[in-house]
């Protein structure tokens, strides 16, 4: 299938199959692919959970308003944007620049400072929004290979972040819950798969200059 032909196929899994899970081959593919997401400068500044205990998915659950996607999807991908975007943050990834290049710092450092000038021009709330947005790059990535491999998902922002973080220890990690994809298979009988698919005629969409 095409890429247009994979997304015509998916839809928002309301009911996943429970006793479908996916191989561990599957969902290696998926996070390599989730992987070489593209980020602001390259920062990659949000993390990746994979979560399949099913004590901690009952949790999460409750904080997503009894969304069954939560307990019956075979994983649930969480992405959290990182919270502590700084100097220390910068210069770690500059020196990884350097070792997997294979380059001398001094060729990055114009680099760095930009970088460190852009983050300085920002608040912390700032910061922290534009985290989002690259967690959310990964999210389209995600949803794409997912639907791409024949994996079934459904994109979620409608559960309590602040409990997330509470649920998953994020706050101790610097992180916060950006949005979730719950990935599997579809029940048989999801009536939602059967759902013509509903999106602004092109002409409303697109605006050619
Ligand atoms: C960022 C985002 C958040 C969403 N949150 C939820 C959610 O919490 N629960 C849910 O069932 N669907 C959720 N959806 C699914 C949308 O309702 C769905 O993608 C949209 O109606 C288009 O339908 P389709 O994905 O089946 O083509 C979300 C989608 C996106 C992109």
């Amino acid at each position: 299938m095409s890429l247009k032909q994979s997304l015509e196929w998916r839809y928002a899994t309301k009911k996943f199959d429970p006793a479908k899970k996916l191989s561990a081959d599957q969902l290696q593919h998926l996070l390599d692919t989730v992987h070489l997401s593209p980020s602001s400068y390259g920062l990659q500044q949000y993390k990746i959970l994979v979560v399949e205990d099913a004590a901690i998915r009952e949790q999460l659950r409750d904080a997503a308003y009894g969304q069954a996607q939560l307990t019956d999807s075979s994983q649930v991908i969480v992405f959290a944007a990182e919270t502590e975007i700084n100097e220390a943050y910068v210069k770690k990834y500059i020196d990884h620049i350097v070792e997997v290049r294979g380059i001398e710092r001094s060729a990055v450092a114009d680099f760095e400072n930009v970088i460190l000038g852009a983050i300085g021009r920002m608040g912390e709330d700032q910061k922290i929004a534009w985290a989002h947005k690259q967690a959310y790059i990964a999210l389209g990535i995600a949803m794409a290979a997912a639907s791409e491999a024949g994996i079934d998902n459904c994109p979620m922002e409608g559960f309590n972040a602040g409990k997330f973080d509470e649920i998953l220890g994020l706050k101790e990690k610097g992180l916060t819950t950006s949005v979730i994809l719950c990935i599997g298979h579809r029940a048989e009988d999801d009536h939602y798969a059967h759902f013509a698919k509903v999106r602004k005629p092109a002409n409303e969409l697109f605006i050619h200059i």
